[in-house]
């Protein structure tokens, strides 16, 4: 039996050593402590649960859905944006529901990317935008996010010759693997380049809902002149614990949405009507618990940023995502600290460069995991790197 060629094109899978060994730490009966995994721990909210249930009672839900998303549903996405962010969307030509949106933002380069042509990606950055690329023919050229240049890209040093092959730029904040933010102005630069240079903005804002000390985050879609070249990406993943529903969306230029819904009818058959109704419900329903989740979020990245600094190990706490990302100690890679951690105290990180070659010199550690055993992992690492 032969594979395709295009399946040895994907880069290698840079977790995998990572994962053996966790699974032999566990066979061993290790107590592994996981700052791995970017799945928060806390369940849905309630309410959610309850009209999943009800919806799923209801056998006019069990048929095929349909593959643009129910009209209320769309409509329930569209009210949020003018809400949250002011922006006026259509729910018909302008919001397409999504089978989480990682299915969307790997299937946006098989609409936007000929062979040969160039997707412009954050790194490090969510791995998808680049995989998604590669299958599609296309080819990824990397924009270095650094402390340096305060994580954002240098949109102007990239090459005429390359500018001219482009045809997507990945945007991403708050950002994985990061955590950095970034203000509306930053995105109006954006969206004038990639008008300039006729582009589609492609804005994943995953982690919007999840902010911290007031900040808010925009959307890519608030700028003037957005509606003509960008593109958002959201998910209900991550802002109300439903990694598991697989339920997003993606808005912005119709052009861009239409192209998106003519390729899902091709590829997938919609979201189950019930997950829908549950995404009614966390969208129009109470905030409370998802203010109270966000909060716990905020708990959890003081105690760690705080542990860290205790043991010299200095991180300005990031102002959303739920991640924080360090700096590993002199002398390491971010490998060599991840397999030292997972050796020598049973704790699992995620190595920088899982996210691209930029990532080299740190390590993403997650705030999935409850205060008691967050702490506990913090005085295992105390113990560690003294
Ligand atoms: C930056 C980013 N985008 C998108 C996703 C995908 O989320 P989902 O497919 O669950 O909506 C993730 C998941 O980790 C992510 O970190």
């Amino acid at each position: 039996m032969r594979t395709a060629k295009r399946i040895e094109k994907l880069p290698p899978y840079l977790f995998a050593e990572i994962d053996r060994k966790v699974a032999e730490a566990k066979a061993r009966g290790a107590d592994i402590i996981s700052f791995g995994v970017g799945d928060p721990d806390l369940p849905s909210p309630p309410h959610v649960i309850e009209a999943m249930k009800k919806a799923a009672a209801d056998p006019g839900t069990h048929r095929y859905p349909s593959y643009t998303g129910m009209p209320e549903f769309r409509e329930s996405i569209a009210s949020w944006y003018g809400k949250r962010f002011g922006v006026d969307l259509d729910p018909n030509d302008e919001v397409q529901p999504l089978v989480g949106s990682k299915e969307g933002i790997f299937h946006l380069p098989v609409a936007f990317i000929d062979p040969g042509d160039v997707a412009l990606i954050p790194d490090p950055g969510y791995p998808v935008y680049e995989t998604g690329t590669i299958l599609a023919g296309g080819e990824a050229v990397l924009l270095p996010l650094t402390e340096d240049n305060g994580y954002l890209p240098d949109l102007a040093s990239i090459p005429s010759d390359v500018l001219d092959r482009a045809r997507v730029l990945w945007l991403n904040y708050p950002s994985n693997p990061t955590a950095a933010c970034v203000d509306r102005s930053f995105f109006a630069e954006a969206v004038e380049f990639c008008k300039r240079n006729d582009l589609l903005l492609a804005h994943d804002a995953a982690y919007t809902e999840i902010t911290f000390d007031g900040y808010t985050a925009p959307s890519v879609l608030e700028v003037e002149g957005a509606m003509d070249c960008a593109i958002e990406f959201h998910s209900l993943s991550k802002t109300y614990n439903m990694t598991g529903w697989r339920i997003g969306w993606v808005a912005g230029a119709p052009v861009a949405i239409e192209a998106m819904k003519r390729l899902k009818t091709n590829v997938d058959s919609g979201i189950f009507d019930a997950v829908q109704h549950a995404g009614i419900a966390a969208i129009e329903g109470p905030q409370d618990y998802h203010l109270e989740c966000v909060d716990r979020f905020r708990h959890r990245r003081d105690l760690l940023c705080d542990g860290l600094k205790s043991m010299g190990i200095v991180v300005e706490p990031p102002k959303g995502s739920i991640y924080v990302w360090v700096p590993v100690p002199d002398g390491h890679t971010s490998e060599s600290f991840t397999t030292f951690l997972l050796d020598t105290c049973d704790i699992v990180v995620a190595p920088g460069t899982g996210y691209g070659p930029s990532g080299e010199g740190y390590v993403r550690f997650s705030l999935t995991l409850e205060d008691e055993r967050l702490g506990e992992g913090v005085e295992r690492l105390r113990k560690a790197v003294s």
